[in-house]
């Protein structure tokens, strides 16, 4: 029998080991983050994300054959079945787009056969299924609730470029795809955060990878992880101008609201994300004759460093970078659970070669000994 729970862990599960992985390496105090034993430093900029998805798949980057037919997998499965196409037409133009997509993903796993085929072969192809089919589910809903045709995806184009034709209806320039591509490398994987460790927990049950990345874009949802570029674009629209930041971030202080975009759980330091989204983000702004939004992201950041040496994080910047190439605001967040999917499936996969049932304790704190009172006297 194991022994009981007899402290309460820091709240939030702060510092708590919950598994030993060669996936990545969040190194807070340093500022560092490692894919596989590389820097993200060194992958920024030489390296695309389909190489990514097979040095967290397979731990090793890839040759050229081994990325050929990688890129031949992904773009061979990324036709979705029509009953998902159906489904992605059928939801309420309004709903949401991370509820649509995490109901989308869910409903992908009723119509393949594999769904709880759990030998690794199997697991292995419906990751890359998943990898291939979340960017068009998101561009497909998209379409759908502006009444927009759905185009057939182009087997030529990588996974950013396709992602953003899909979106948008005409083909990136090669700037905008490797903007796109660099950051889905920047947001492939990251420790044990918290949508990777649900996805974790609910395959330690040897439930189904579908169940598994269902569970993770919940989680992803929130204010708190992904949803923060969200936020962080529409608090930079309600500032609305430059000078109205300082009084902006003053009131947000003052009321002990969260300014998103800002601060991280295991970064003390500078995460090592937002210099790379930072520059992509300069660059844009001066492209598209609107340094604003980049003007007051620096001042926020300015600030936040200064009262509370809080610093930016992934959200910040990337959401001027996706807004700077024509996202649609609510679509911010899926396109993070787009690059995210790499991550994830690999966690899973990670997991599953030396599972465990994920089964922690609490401490309980409520009444003993209560006998039940007749419900008539209660
Ligand atoms: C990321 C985040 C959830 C980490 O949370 P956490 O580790 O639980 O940190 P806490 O919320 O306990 O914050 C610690 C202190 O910093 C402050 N703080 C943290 N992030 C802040 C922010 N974005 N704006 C203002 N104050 C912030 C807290 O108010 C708290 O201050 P206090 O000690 O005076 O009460 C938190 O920084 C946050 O909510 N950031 C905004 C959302 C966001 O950008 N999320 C994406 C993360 S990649």
């Amino acid at each position: 029998m194991s022994s009981p729970a007899t402290s309460t862990p820091a709240k939030g599960l702060e510092g708590v080991v919950a598994a030993n992985t060669r996936l990545s390496d969040v190194q807070g105090d340093l500022g560092k983050l490692v894919y596989c034993g590389y820097d993200i430093d060194e992958l920024a900029g030489k390296v695309t994300f389909e190489e990514v998805v097979h040095l967290l798949h397979h731990n090793h980057l890839p040759n050229s054959k081994e990325l050929r037919e990688l890129k031949d997998q992904l773009a061979a499965a990324r036709e979705l079945p029509v009953g998902v196409v159906q489904i992605l037409k059928t939801l309420p133009k309004n709903a949401p787009p991370m509820h649509a997509i995490r109901t989308a993903i869910s409903a992908l796993g009723c119509f393949d056969p594999s769904s709880d085929d759990d030998s690794m072969d199997a697991q292995r192809q419906k990751a890359i299924r998943l990898i291939a089919r979340i960017p068009i589910v998101t561009a497909y809903f998209h379409r759908a609730r502006e009444g927009k045709a759905l185009l057939d995806p182009d087997h030529s184009l990588g996974e950013a470029a396709n992602f953003l034709y899909l979106l948008q209806g005409k083909k990136p320039s090669v700037e905008e795809e490797k903007t796109m591509d660099l950051c889905y490398v920047l947001h492939a994987d990251h420790g044990m955060n918290a949508s990777t460790f649900s996805a974790r927990v609910t395959i330690a049950t040897l439930s189904d990878m579908y169940s598994a990345i269902t569970t993770a874009i919940g989680t992803l949802k929130g204010p708190l992880h992904g949803g923060a570029n969200e936020g962080v674009i529409k608090m930079l629209q309600e500032i609305g101008s430059l000078d109205r930041v300082d009084a902006y971030v003053e009131e947000c202080l003052q009321q002990k609201k969260k300014i998103m975009g800002i601060g991280h759980r295991v970064y003390k330091t500078l995460d090592p994300r937002a210099p790379h989204l930072k520059r992509m983000a300069q660059i844009l702004s001066a492209k598209l004759g609107e340094p604003k939004w980049i003007q007051m992201s620096d001042r926020i950041a300015e600030i936040m460093l200064q009262r509370k040496n809080l610093h930016a994080n992934v959200d910040f910047y990337s959401a001027t970078v996706y807004y700077s190439l024509g996202i649609p605001i609510d679509l911010f967040t899926p396109v993070f659970a787009i690059a995210r999917t790499a991550g994830w499936t690999a966690n899973v996969l990670e997991q599953l070669a030396d599972n465990r049932l994920i089964r922690p304790q609490s401490v309980y704190t409520g009444p003993t000994g209560l006998k039940v009172v007749p419900i008539s006297k209660r």
